[in-house]
């Protein structure tokens, strides 16, 4: 059964204070030339999302997202943490999408969780709502900003985000934050798209940042998490290995 909540939501950040998002340098002599992109606001996000909802479903299937996390969510051994954790176990997806990874980690574990969404968007949190339900989901589903967590400090086991950060002009303000919903023990697992062909598209389309492995590694480092993994994620279709999964532990 899933439960939505909709509100309006206000923007977390103001456009003044977005960084710009670096995509390449270039030095000619002693001149260092960088060039890059500004970011889209909280609110561009929400309505660039909201218009691409109805097909997002047929994306998830060509990229097969739901395959595609599974291998990654493995290694990580989330899958350890919350069978840890027992019955209570509680999951927060960041940018939820249509489900595609909980629907993911949901395939992969023996007994139930429950399932907490969060999406800047409306329109993406309806599918979300079908496709968990459709999959058997225990789903609770907020119209929230990952920046803004509308969740008490460690009430949650897992804290995860699919293709979500590299959207933030500072993804390392939302790792802090998924860190602050976190219990000690608990594990956080991010994925984001990397430096590659089909990186530099999506990076061109949605004004998104390419993340290196050492990126992600110092960022989770820098959130003071512990026993730091990560995995190139292979997606079907064309894309290939378009992004890397990273994990990490909150220290007890
Ligand atoms: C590329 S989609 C990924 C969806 C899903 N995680 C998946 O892997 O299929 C990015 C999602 O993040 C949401 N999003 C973007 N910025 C957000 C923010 N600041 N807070 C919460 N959700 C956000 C978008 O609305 C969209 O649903």
């Amino acid at each position: 059964m899933t439960q939505l909540e909709s509100k309006s939501l206000r923007p977390s950040h103001s456009p003044a204070m977005e960084k710009a998002i670096p995509i390449t340098t270039c030095r000619i002599g002693s001149w260092e030339i960088l060039i890059s992109r500004r970011p889209l606001s909280s609110e561009g996000l929400a309505s660039r999302y909201d218009s691409v909802s109805g097909s997002w479903e047929r994306t998830a299937r060509r990229f097969q997202l739901e395959t595609a996390y599974q291998e990654p969510l493995l290694t990580s051994q989330v899958t350890t943490v919350l069978t840890q954790a027992g019955p209570q176990a509680r999951v927060l997806d960041c940018g939820v999408g249509n489900g595609s990874l909980s629907i993911a980690l949901d395939s992969i574990l023996t007994d139930p969780v429950d399932y907490h969404g969060i999406d800047i968007s409306a329109e993406m949190l309806v599918q979300a709502n079908s496709t968990m339900q459709h999959a058997g989901l225990r789903a609770h589903l907020r119209q929230a900003d990952v920046l803004s967590l509308p969740y008490d400090d460690q009430s949650f086991d897992v804290v995860m985000a699919a293709h979500v950060l590299e959207h933030l002009p500072d993804p390392q303000r939302a790792l802090k934050e998924m860190n602050r919903v976190l219990k000690p023990g608990g594990m956080v697992f991010v994925c984001v798209t990397r430096h590659s062909l089909f990186g530099a598209f999506i990076q061109l389309r949605w004004r998104t940042w390419a993340i290196t492995e050492q990126q992600g590694i110092a960022w989770l480092h820098d959130c003071l998490l512990a026993d730091v993994g990560y995995q190139s994620v292979h997606f079907g279709s064309c894309a290939g290995v378009a992004s890397t999964a990273f994990w990490a532990r909150r220290p007890k």
